[in-house]
């Protein structure tokens, strides 16, 4: 993976300041289920590497499963209009479920998906997200678990891409085109 002509990336959060927060929201996550069994859905791919740290620090009480949804949207922007694209292999009925966000912006994203997801009824339904953007934060009650607020700004790594690359980047970092 390389930077293309006047592509430049400036460090937002380092990988510590990530794996402290994940774990500061696992133990918040922690204290409010007590022992009762959590299933994370991950939406893909974003969420891939923070649902594995988050998980690996909630430990046993926890299963996992994924979605891939398609929201109509060019590679920086998105038009809110979800469709699942791969589906979760469970039943959620009677679940407490957590949908694992990489980032929100808009918020349709998630709204759409949480509306797709009561209809199954989950005994609990909440977001995780790692990040959120300032126009997210309108909705306020559409995520509990936060783990930064960021600007408005493109960013990369750890999860997030941009047309696929950036993924594999351990910490994130704005996107700075000229
Ligand atoms: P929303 O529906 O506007 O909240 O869009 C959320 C989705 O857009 C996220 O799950 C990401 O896949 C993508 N997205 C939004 N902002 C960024 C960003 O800064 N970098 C990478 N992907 C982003
Ligand atoms: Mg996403």
């Amino acid at each position: 993976m390389s930077l293309r002509p006047g592509e430049s990336l400036e460090p937002l959060l380092s990988e510590e300041q990530i794996q402290s927060r994940v774990r500061e929201m696992a133990a918040q996550i922690r204290a409010d289920y007590a022992d009762q069994d959590i299933l994370l859905v991950g939406v893909l791919k974003g969420s891939y590497l923070f649902m594995a740290d988050l998980a690996r620090q909630l430990g046993l009480n926890c299963s996992i499963e994924f979605v891939q949804v398609s929201s109509y949207h060019d590679q920086k922007s998105t038009t809110g209009v979800v469709q699942i694209r791969k589906d979760v292999d469970t039943n959620m009925e009677g679940k407490h479920v957590i949908i694992v966000e990489d980032i929100v912006d808009t918020g349709l994203t998630l709204k759409h998906l949480k509306e797709l997801f009561e209809v199954r009824r989950p005994q609990s339904l909440e977001v995780c997200s790692l990040l959120r953007k300032p126009e997210a934060i309108e909705h306020e009650a559409l995520v509990k678990y936060v783990g930064f607020d960021i600007p408005s700004a493109f960013v990369v790594g750890y999860g997030l891409d941009y047309g696929e690359r950036f993924r594999t980047l351990p910490y994130i970092a704005v996107l700075h085109e000229s």
